[in-house]
């Protein structure tokens, strides 16, 4: 069968990387292997209707969530591949409560926080869930990283990305140079570039959130998901509701579609006051791609994402995340 002559991730990793003569390879390296441990993943993931990798674990994480499985095989398979990397100097896991050293000897300049999988609650029932990871620059000299190197602003990210395991297994990801999707060829091994150069349309046409918490969220906020109900031809209202629960095909549906996807806060659990989801490993990262694809993403009272000085590792904030005319329509409700 003709194979069409596609660019591997690894060629444009290595063309953009041409761009700057400046550049000692370091953040090329790191992705292949983040890419590396993607396909791991992809393949257990796409076995996990038949191996034992189902169910629990039986253990807990810090977040308090039950771990499935999956959510270990990923963590360990990042964790394992980067710390040897040698490009790393610390890295963080939504699955570990402390920071996760780098092996003796292989310190490099770059942090790494992750998000092995997100969307657990899904893998039992076969529906989309992925990877999501931020690449930092240190900011100590050298040796083992600290919790400093890792708690950075969102706009001082060098990398963000996802590995989004579903339907096809995509790798979307930017290095600050606008935002390019791969898609795994699984018979090659190979990921190809499918969707050169992603920019999000200005106004969405999908409303997701998950509305059964709506009673518990702010007053303003529940007016401003409310107003996208209202008919308003110009605006191509009532948006239609599309709500995975998973954060990473959630936000790839409106990246490719757009559209407005909020987790505010609420009152339902009062030990998580900002919400569920994490600054380092979830928003953080999806924001940076979003800027770099023309949208935008801010808090419930509408602080950009980007600007946000993290205090701790697995901090919460809220998140409104998507087309630009949405995000900016919805800071008249939130400021
Ligand atoms: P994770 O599986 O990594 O804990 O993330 C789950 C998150 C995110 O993927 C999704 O948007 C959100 O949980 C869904 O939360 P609800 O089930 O409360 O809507
Ligand atoms: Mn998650
Ligand atoms: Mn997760």
């Amino acid at each position: 069968m003709h194979r069409p002559l596609g660019i591997t991730v690894i060629r444009h990793i290595v063309d953009s990387q041409r761009l700057h003569p400046e550049a000692t390879g370091d953040l090329s390296g790191l992705l292949n292997e983040l890419i590396v441990a993607g396909k791991t993943i992809s393949a257990e993931v796409n076995m996990a209707g038949l191996a034992d990798v189902l169910g629990m674990s039986g253990k807990t994480n810090i977040q308090g969530e039950e771990v499935q499985k999956l959510d270990e095989f990923a963590n360990n398979t990042i964790k394992k591949r980067m710390a040897r990397c040698g490009y790393l100097c610390i890295m963080a896991s939504e699955e570990e409560e402390d920071v996760i050293a780098v092996k003796e000897g292989y310190e490099g300049k770059y942090t790494l926080a992750f998000d092995p999988l997100d969307g657990s609650s899904n893998i039992d029932v076969n529906v989309n869930i992925g990877t999501i990871f931020s690449v930092h620059r240190r900011k100590s000299a050298s040796g083992q990283g600290g919790l400093g190197d890792l708690l950075q602003k969102g706009s001082e990210q060098v990398a963000a990305g996802y590995i989004l395991y579903g339907s096809s297994t995509m790798m979307v990801f930017t290095t600050g140079e606008g935002v390019q999707g791969f898609t795994l060829d699984p018979s090659v091994g190979e990921f190809y570039l499918s969707h050169p150069d992603i920019r999000t349309p200005e106004r969405g046409k999908y409303l997701s959130a998950n509305e059964g918490n709506s009673k518990f969220w702010m007053e303003n906020v529940r007016a401003y998901i409310d107003s996208l109900k209202e008919e308003d031809k110009e605006k191509g209202r009532p948006y239609s509701a599309r709500y995975i629960g998973s954060l990473v095909a959630d936000f790839h549906r409106n990246l490719i579609a757009g559209g407005i996807f909020a987790y505010p806060r609420d009152t339902k659990n009062p030990e998580k006051p900002y919400g569920k989801l994490r600054l380092l490993y979830e928003a953080a990262p999806l924001a940076m791609l979003i800027e770099q694809a023309g949208g935008r993403a801010v808090t419930d009272d509408g602080i950009n994402i980007l600007d946000i000085e993290p205090s701790e590792l697995h901090e919460r904030v809220p998140l409104i995340i998507g087309s630009k005319l949405d995000v900016d329509e919805a800071e008249t409700f939130l400021k």
